[in-house]
C-alpha cells in the first residue's frame, strides 16, 4: 500500500515510524518530511499551505491512503479537497475540523449534545464582552474563535485583564481568528487528553496523555506547543477514561453524524477533570505534538489497519491493543523558544541516546548535513521518547538518553511526568 504523510514536526515523525513499520505499508512518501524522516520514506519538499501542489503531489503518487498530520490543511478543507479528486484521506473534512478551527462551533456543538464543558458567551464586540465578563464576576478565560497557533487564549484574573485581552483579540490581533470571542467561566482542575478515532458515528479510543504546556520547570514560564508528554495521562483511570468516551466524545460522535458532517479522523479531547465530572477545554482535529510521540509507540495494533477501519467506517469490526508500558517524553527545544531563537546549533550525542534501551527519538525541527551533523532548525527540535513497565522507568530511560545529547543552545524540562 502507498501512503502520502503530510507535516514534518515531531508528531509526523511519530507517524512516519509507525505507518513506516506497518506490514501493510509498501511505499511511504512524506510531504515535506524532513531529513531524519528521509530514512522512512520518501521526502518531497512541498509547503503544507499549498493545497494545490499537495493535490497534485497526491495525483502523481496515485496514494492509497493520505494521512495528515498538522490542524492547518484541515481546518482549511484539504480533504474535501482530495475526497473530491477521489483520494482516501485520514483527517475530518472542513465542516467538522471546525471544531479545532472555530472554537464557538466547538461549544455550540457540546451544547446540542449536553456534553459537559463550562459556560460561555461568544461574542464579536466589546459591549457584550463585557456584560459577559461582569456576568462571570471579572474571573474568566478569554478565547480568540480561530486558529492562533495556541496563543489565543487568556486566563484572566480580573475583569481588567479579560476586558485588555479581549480588546486586543477584537482589535485584530490574531486577524480574522479573533473576529469573535469566546468569555469562558472559568474551571478549575488536573488536565488531561483524550485521543480516540472516530469514523462519523464510531468513536474507538486510542489512548490518553498529559502534556506539559509551560516553558519551565514548575509549570513557569510562557505557554508552548508542549515541552513533554506521558501516556497514559497519571489521573485518567479507566473508570474517568469511560465516561468520558459516554458522556464526551460518543455524544460528539453521534450528533455530528446525525446533523450530516460527521467527523473521521483522530480527535483529541483536551479536559479537565473537574471535581463533578471531566469538561471539555478544547477539542483539536488531530493527533498531539508531542502527545504523538507517547501514544503510538504503546500501540500494538497496526495503525495503518486502524486509519483505513476511520476512513472505511468499520470501526465498530475493530480492536486496538496496547503494550503493558508506559511512555514519556522530553522535548528539547532551542533556548529562546517559544519566543525569539536562532538556528544552526550543532548538536551531538543522538546515536548515543537512541542506544538507550527503551528510547527512541524524534526529530521535530532538524537537519542533518551530508556528514551527518545535526543542526537544529525550529523550537521544539527533539522529542526523547522512553518507554518502561511504570511511570518512573518511562521517564528514568527518557532523561537517560536526553543526557547522553550534547546541544549548548537547547534546553529541557527536567520535571516532565514528575507527579
Ligand atoms: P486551550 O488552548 O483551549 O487548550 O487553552 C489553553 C489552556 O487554558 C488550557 O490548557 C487550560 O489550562 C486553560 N483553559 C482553557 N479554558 C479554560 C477554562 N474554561 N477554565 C479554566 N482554564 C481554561
Ligand atoms: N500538545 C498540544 C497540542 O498538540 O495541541
Amino acid at each position: 500500500m502507498n501512503i502520502l504523510l503530510i507535516g514534518s514536526g515531531g508528531r509526523e515523525h511519530a507517524l512516519a515510524w509507525a505507518i513506516a513499520a506497518s506490514p501493510l505499508t509498501d511505499r511511504l512518501v512524506i510531504a515535506p518530511g524532513s531529513d531524519a524522516m528521509a530514512t522512512l520514506g520518501v521526502c518531497v519538499d512541498v509547503d503544507i499551505e499549498d493545497h494545490d501542489a499537495l493535490l497534485s503531489l497526491a495525483d502523481d503518487e496515485g496514494p492509497d491512503l493520505v494521512v495528515i498530520g498538522p490542524e492547518g490543511p484541515l481546518v482549511g478543507g484539504l480533504v474535501d479537497r482530495l475526497e473530491a479528486a477521489g483520494h482516501r484521506a485520514f483527517g475530518p473534512r472542513k465542516a467538522a475540523a471546525a471544531l479545532e478551527g472555530s472554537k464557538e462551533f466547538a461549544r455550540q456543538a457540546c451544547a446540542r449534545y449536553n456534553i459537559p464543558q463550562p459556560g460561555f458567551t461568544a461574542c464579536k464586540d466589546m459591549t457584550s464582552v463585557r456584560a459577559a465578563v461582569a456576568a462571570a464576576g471579572g474571573a474568566c478565560v478569554i478565547k480568540a474563535d480561530g486558529l492562533a497557533a495556541g496563543k489565543g487564549v487568556v486566563v484572566a484574573d480580573t475583569a481588567d485583564e479579560a476586558i485588555e485581552a479581549a480588546e486586543a483579540m477584537l482589535g485584530g490581533r490574531f486577524g480574522s481568528a479573533g473576529s469573535t470571542v469566546l468569555v469562558e467561566e472559568r474551571i478549575s482542575g488536573p488536565e488531561a487528553s483524550l485521543f480516540a478515532l472516530v469514523d462519523g458515528p464510531t468513536a474507538l479510543f486510542i489512548g490518553s496523555a498529559q502534556d506539559h504546556k509551560r516553558a519551565f520547570d514548575n509549570d513557569q514560564g510562557p505557554n508552548t506547543g508542549g515541552m513533554g508528554a506521558i501516556s497514559p495521562a497519571p489521573r485518567l483511570d479507566e473508570a474517568l477514561q469511560q465516561q468520558v468516551m459516554d458522556q464526551i466524545v460518543q455524544p460528539l460522535a453521534s450528533g455530528l453524524a446525525e446533523e450530516g458532517t460527521p467527523y473521521r479522523g483522530i480527535l483529541y479531547v483536551g479536559l479537565m477533570l473537574a471535581a463533578t465530572s471531566p469538561q471539555v477545554i478544547e477539542f483539536n482535529c488531530r493527533f498531539g505534538d508531542p502527545e504523538a510521540q507517547v501514544i503510538l509507540p504503546r500501540l500494538r495494533s497496526d495503525i495503518v489497519t486502524a486509519m483505513l477501519a476511520t476512513v472505511e467506517g468499520t470501526l465498530a469490526n475493530l480492536s486496538l491493543r496496547w503494550a503493558n508500558t508506559h511512555a514519556v517524553t522530553v522535548v528539547m527545544a532551542t533556548r529562546g523558544y517559544p519566543e525569539q531563537y536562532g538556528k544552526g546549533s550543532a548538536i551531538s550525542g543522538l546515536a548515543e541516546a537512541e542506544r538507550a534501551e527503551g528510547a527512541i527519538l524524534f526529530h521535530a525541527g532538524t537537519k542533518i548535513g551530508h556528514d551527518g551533523q545535526v543542526t537544529a532548525h525550529g523550537g521544539r527540535v527533539l522529542a526523547v521518547t522512553g518507554l518502561g513497565d511504570n511511570p518512573a522507568s518511562a521517564r528514568a530511560t527518557a532523561y537517560e538518553a536526553v543526557d547522553c545529547i550534547d546541544w549548548p543552545e537547547g534546553f529541557f524540562r527536567t520535571d516532565i511526568a514528575a507527579g
